[in-house]
């Protein structure tokens, strides 16, 4: 089973947004899909409840990780992790166990900015993912990107080897899909045209060597 987490400390960055399209993505190629939320805002979940609404849409289990152990069904080929924002320390250590997979993603404004170098640095401390057992990697979520705080955190990525996947683009859908159930895989293509290819390097990079631990 491949474990994909995502998360970031900062709260409101994309991270259900990730973890709810990211799951979709899978299970709409037939994958076997779990879906755990560590966040006692269970937005995951709600989304998932949502999602139960509709007939024919690939089906995602649901795991409330903050009361049940994250056991998914058997079989299932891919587990997508939400955690909620704030974990510092061993809290970081704690739920990384058994990830291959980190994906952050970031707001461009000043403040999302500088918290995500200091929680970079934390994650960086960390034993897997200075051993590469757990592979990182950011997408920007509506990153203007000639501001100054993104240069410096760019200047910080590249001396670190940590890669900015893609960015998405600030877009309606995403609501349409926070609020349905559906993803962004799943809406009219020619409403999501302009949403799509922004993913594209996200998966490219899940399906190569790169996102996997060394
Ligand atoms: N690219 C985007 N364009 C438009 N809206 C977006 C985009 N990404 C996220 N959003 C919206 O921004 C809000 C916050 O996103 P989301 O819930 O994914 O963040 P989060 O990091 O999980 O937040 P929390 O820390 O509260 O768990 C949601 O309403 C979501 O639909
Ligand atoms: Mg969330």
């Amino acid at each position: 089973m491949r474990t994909i987490m995502i998360m970031n400390t900062k709260g409101g960055c994309g991270k259900t947004t990730l973890a709810t399209n990211l799951a979709c993505w899978f299970a709409d190629q037939d994958g076997k899909v779990a879906l755990a939320d560590f966040d006692p805002q269970a937005s995951s979940l709600d989304w998932l409840e949502a999602r139960n609404d509709y007939d024919g849409v690939p089906e995602i289990e649901g795991i409330d990780a903050t009361k049940d152990a994250v056991k998914p069904a058997r079989g299932t080929e891919y587990l997508i992790v939400d955690v909620p924002a704030g974990l510092h320390g061993d809290a970081i250590n704690k739920v990384l166990k058994k990830v291959e997979t980190l994906i952050i993603p970031v707001l461009p404004s000043p403040i999302d900015m500088r918290a995500v170098k200091r929680f970079l640095t934390e994650l960086l401390e960390s034993g897997r993912v200075s051993k590469k057992m757990t592979k990182i990697a950011l997408v920007a979520n509506r990153v203007r990107e000639n501001s100054v705080a993104w240069h410096t955190l760019e200047d910080f990525l590249v001396e670190q080897k940590i890669p900015v996947l893609t960015h998405l683009r600030d877009s309606t859908n995403y609501l349409k899909c926070a609020e349905t159930g559906l993803s962004i895989f799943e809406l009219a293509p020619s409403a999501v045209a302009k949403d799509m290819p922004q993913w594209d390097p996200i998966i490219d990079w899940l399906e190569s060597r790169k996102s996997m631990p060394t």
